[in-house]
C-alpha cells in the first residue's frame, strides 16, 4: 500500500542529497586536494548561510594569520547559527596553536530595522506595516528586531561550538546585543 509518510520522508532525503551534491559543485577546483579543509567545512555547513567559496576564504584567512605569525583575535560581527565562526576557530586549532580567542557578536534576535542607507532594503521594509520604527539615520534611535535573518539561540550556538565542534569554551567570547552597543564596549 502507498505510504505517504514514507514517501515524504524519502523524497526529503532525496531532496537533501540533491541539495548537498549541488553545493559540492561550488567547491573551487584548486581545493579538491585539501580534503581535511573540505571535511571541516562540511561539518559547519548546516550552521551557516555562507556559500562554499566564502567558507574556504574564511578558513584560508586564519591559515595565513598563523603562517605569517600575525597576532590578534578572531571577530565575527553577525554569527547567525555559528557556522562561520566555528570554522575559523577550527582553522585556528588546525593551523595555529588553538589559543586565539573568537569574539562572537550578534543580537541573537536577527536584524534591526534598516536605515535609509540600506537603500532597497529600506524601501522594502518601510512598506511593511508590521516592521515599523524605521530609523532615519544610522546609529540613531532605539533598535528593535524586525524578525528577519534570525539564527539559532545563543545556547544552541554555544552547544554547537563546544559539544559538536569540540572547541574550548574559554576561547569563545559572546557579545550579545546590537553592534552599536557591544562593539564599543568590547574595545575596552
Ligand atoms: C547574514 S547573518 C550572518 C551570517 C553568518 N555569518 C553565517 O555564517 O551564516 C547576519 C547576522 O547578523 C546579526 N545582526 C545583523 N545586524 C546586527 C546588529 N546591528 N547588531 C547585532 N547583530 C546583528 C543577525 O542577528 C544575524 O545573525
Amino acid at each position: 500500500m502507498f505510504n505517504l509518510k514514507e514517501f515524504a520522508k524519502r523524497s526529503f532525503f532525496v531532496h537533501s542529497a540533491y541539495k548537498f551534491l549541488v553545493r559540492l559543485n561550488e567547491i573551487p577546483l584548486n581545493k579538491w586536494s585539501e580534503v581535511h579543509q573540505i571535511i571541516t567545512i562540511l561539518r559547519v555547513l548546516p550552521n551557516t548561510m555562507l556559500p562554499l567559496p566564502r567558507l574556504f576564504n574564511a578558513y584560508d584567512c586564519v591559515k595565513i594569520l598563523n603562517s605569517e605569525s600575525i597576532k590578534g583575535d578572531i571577530v565575527e560581527c553577525g554569527v547567525w547559527s555559528g557556522g562561520c565562526v566555528g570554522l575559523m576557530a577550527l582553522a585556528e586549532k588546525r593551523t595555529g596553536n588553538g589559543q586565539r580567542l573568537s569574539h562572537l557578536f550578534d543580537s541573537f534576535e536577527g536584524l534591526p530595522q534598516p536605515t535609509i542607507k540600506d537603500n532597497e532594503h529600506y524601501d522594502r521594509f518601510s512598506k511593511d506595516p508590521t516592521r515599523l520604527n524605521i530609523r532615519e539615520k544610522v546609529l540613531e534611535g532605539e533598535l528593535t528586531a524586525i524578525k528577519a535573518c534570525v539564527g539559532a539561540t545563543k545556547n544552541h550556538v554555544e552547544n554547537f561550538l563546544v559539544q559538536h565542534l569540540k572547541l574550548n569554551p574559554e576561547n569563545l567570547k559572546f557579545h550579545i546585543g546590537w553592534f552599536q552597543n557591544t562593539v564599543p564596549q568590547a574595545k575596552h
